[in-house]
């Protein structure tokens, strides 16, 4: 076996974006574009002076990372890695379970072959996401520097073996996705407190969307907590996940939704496509992300892991500021960090925060570096076992001492990208301080910037916050996920306490608001008649 090169030419478009590079799976076939990334990635990393001899190498088990498997093992070993952890011979296991993997063993770092909630198969999306030695996402000083790197290569290394024999070369050893992580979970979690829940006959759903936390949702909630095996649906995972947008929320989840809505269960939960993602649903009773992780703030010493408390929490500038009323009633400090799990992963690392959570279905904590649905979904479990509430019942309760935040995001998903670029360019110098739009005038404009506590990393114009007078707050920025066109995103909430207002349905409080926010970018005059294309 030998050290190969092979000559190549650099793509104009291989930014990594908030989650990795993120492409259509199509684009990723082109020749050499998978290869030119991937070796980018390990140089960039060598000539940060980080010396690498392990590798992971996982994935939500979307197409086609089984197929291109043996080429970047080939590329690795070639480099000089001389150990390939590879998660599953099938590449099928959730990103937490991998970051898990990574930190465990104490590799130096990993790629996870994912494009998370995106849709999968030849028509969807597929993706490549650079971890760090603590199995937390590559920061942008490496995402930048891998960036620059793809413009330039001219070669990669790889071996001169065929891609099928390079999957059983000694340097790789395959590993079972689903035990380290369920045993990690089972050490956390009060599993008595959630077993006898569900003896005591309570009833649960866990959708895993035909995606990647299918068996590990099966191991966990089945055999070794006692659900019902009928309750886990849509639990076999699948390459192109049966043609399902795999995102857990009232929009991509609908039909799941709506029998929630309709009584279905007592409690009930999806994961998205790389199983980091969750949303959580009571009986007829839907929690928004942000308050799932002001409630798992509040009750978070029932957990056994959390017993002696948080030293912190965080939550991402768009998410509502629910987390930040009960954390400051539990003189708990808070911090907002911009979108994207790499910034908590720092605050994580220096041990300011324990919890933290984003509004886009996500929460985790200190125990590895990347958002996890199953931690939310037995987070929420152990809550419920050890209360006796019900999950409106907890969410009720928290509305009533603190008040209730009103919060929605919508999205308009691949809208003309020069326009968007445009409009967040006019947006970010705007002065609109003092200009009324109807019944609300705006108290301050600001561009968020933001400064890592820990390293002092400044990352400029995160989004452009808008405050008005009567307590309303506006978030405006760019998806840095999307694959086609550009996506924009919006998110806004308001602060309630009068309690006779706290059943309305969010969208009928905010809905003056809606129009107040597309009026203020001028939304129909750029883009004509488009609709948000995903509503939370
Ligand atoms: C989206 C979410 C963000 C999340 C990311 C990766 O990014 O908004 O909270 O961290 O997916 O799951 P965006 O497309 O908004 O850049
Ligand atoms: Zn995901």
């Amino acid at each position: 076996m030998t050290v190969i090169k092979v000559e190549t030419k650099p793509f104009e478009n291989q930014k990594p974006g908030t989650g990795g590079l993120r492409k259509q799976t199509k684009v990723f076939m082109e020749p050499n574009y998978l290869e030119n990334f991937v070796q980018a990635s390990v140089s960039v990393r060598k000539n940060n002076g980080d010396i690498l001899n392990s590798w992971v190498v996982g994935g939500d088990g979307r197409y086609p990372g089984k197929q291109v498997l043996g080429k970047i093992i080939k590329i690795l070993v070639a480099n000089g890695i001389k150990k390939v952890l590879v998660v599953g011979r099938d590449l099928i296991a959730p990103t937490p379970a991998i970051s898990n993997i990574i930190k465990k063993y104490n590799t130096d770092g990993g790629f996870i072959l994912s494009a998370s909630h995106n849709p999968g198969g030849i028509n969807g999306d597929f993706g490549i996401k650079v971890e760090m030695s603590n199995g937390g996402g590559a920061p942008e000083v490496i995402t930048n520097a891998i960036y620059d790197e793809t413009k330039v290569i001219k070669e990669y290394l790889s071996l001169d073996i065929s891609d099928e024999d390079a999957l059983n070369l000694p340097e790789v050893e395959y590993l079972d996705p689903i035990k380290d992580y369920a045993d990690l979970m089972e050490s956390m979690f009060d599993f008595d407190a959630i077993r006898d829940w569900f003896k005591a006959g309570h009833t649960f759903r866990f959708n895993a969307m035909n995606a990647s936390t299918g068996p590990s949702a099966v191991e966990i909630f089945v055999n070794r907590l006692g659900a019902k095996r009928e309750w886990i649906l849509n639990s076999i995972p699948m390459d192109d996940f049966g043609g399902v947008h795999p995102e857990p929320n009232p929009t991509y989840a609908k039909d799941f939704f709506d029998d929630m809505m309709n009584g279905m269960a007592d409690f009930g939960c999806a994961c998205d496509g790389d199983g980091d993602r969750n949303m959580i649903l009571g009986n007829k009773f839907y929690v928004i992300p942000s308050d799932c992780l002001a409630i798992m703030t509040k009750y978070h010493k029932l957990v056994p892991y959390y017993k002696n408390g948080l030293s912190g929490v965080a939550r991402s500038i768009p998410t509502s500021s629910s987390v930040d009323r009960v954390a400051k009633s539990m003189g708990l400090d808070v911090y907002n960090t911009p979108t994207g799990w790499k910034f908590f992963a720092s605050l994580l690392d220096a041990g300011k925060i324990n919890l933290c959570g984003e509004e886009s279905f996500g929460q985790g904590g200190d125990y590895i570096r990347e958002k996890d649905g199953i931690f939310a979904i037995l987070f929420w479990l152990n809550i419920l076992a050890r209360t006796g509430k019900t999950v409106e019942e907890l969410v009720r309760e928290m509305w009533n001492e603190n008040g209730r935040i009103f919060y929605s995001q919508y999205s308009y998903e691949g809208v003309d990208k020069e326009k968007a670029t445009k409009l967040w360019e006019d947006m970010k110098v705007a002065n609109i301080d003092g200009k009324k739009y109807g019944n609300f005038e705006i108290s301050k404009k600001e561009v968020f910037d933001y400064t890592d506590p820990v390293n002092g990393e400044v990352s400029k114009a995160q989004g452009v916050q808008i405050l008005t007078k009567d307590n309303v707050r506006i978030f405006f920025r760019l998806s840095g996920t999307g694959t086609v066109g550009a996506t924009i995103r919006l998110y806004i909430e308001k602060y309630e306490n009068d309690a006779s207002k706290f059943s309305l349905p969010a969208r009928e409080y905010l809905k003056d608001i809606y129009v107040l926010v597309d009026e203020i970018l001028g939304i129909k005059e750029i883009f004509g008649d488009i609709k948000p294309s995903a509503i939370n």
